[in-house]
């Protein structure tokens, strides 16, 4: 009796734990997934992400450094933007809004999740904006100038 009773409390307590969690990780999105070192030097994978980017040429409506043009800036975005929905709006894109879809493209089909770990990177502060260079490159030259100080 006792011993079934205390097993009860500590699963009604597991129970709250669980709850709690969860409810803080639908307010706030999880971290990307990426390495960065110097701001500009990535994973092989998340430079996959950029080269999508700079390939797509997303740039022309959300701006060189993300900080948008006639499309949102994405480094705003992807701070709560889920990455499901970040994957159902670059793939079906939003035509009435301007958002093409990039649903046919096997680059981007391919590589959407590395393009959203870039961009979550990018809206976390940690990569630099502009180019990006493999980990191990050692002459890679630095990010630009106070890219991480707040503007
Ligand atoms: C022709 C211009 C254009 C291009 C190119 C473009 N976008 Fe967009 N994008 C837009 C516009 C405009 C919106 C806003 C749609 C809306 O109002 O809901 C948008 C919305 C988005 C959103 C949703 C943002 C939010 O806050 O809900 C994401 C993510 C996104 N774009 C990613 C990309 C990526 C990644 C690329 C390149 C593969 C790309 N876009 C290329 C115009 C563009």
């Amino acid at each position: 009796m006792r011993k079934s009773s205390s097993a009860a409390i500590a699963l009604s307590i597991g129970m709250a734990v669980i709850m709690l969690i969860s409810v803080a990780a639908r307010a706030d999105q999880p971290p990307g997934v990426y390495t960065v070192k110097d701001g500009n030097k990535v994973d092989e994978k998340t430079l996959e992400g950029w080269k999508t980017w700079r390939a797509m040429a997303c740039e022309r409506c959300h701006g060189p450094e993300q900080e948008g043009l006639v499309g949102p800036a994405l480094v705003n975005s992807l701070k709560t933007l889920s990455k499901d929905d970040f994957h159902t709006t670059i793939t079906n894109g939003r035509p009435e809004k301007g958002m093409p879809n990039f649903g046919a493209v096997p680059t981007v089909q391919k590589n959407w999740e590395n393009l959203y770990n870039y961009l979550k990177g990018r809206s976390e502060g940690k990569i630099a904006p502009g180019h990006l260079y493999p980990m191990n490159q050692a002459d890679a030259p630095p990010p630009p100038e106070g890219w991480n100080k707040p503007k």
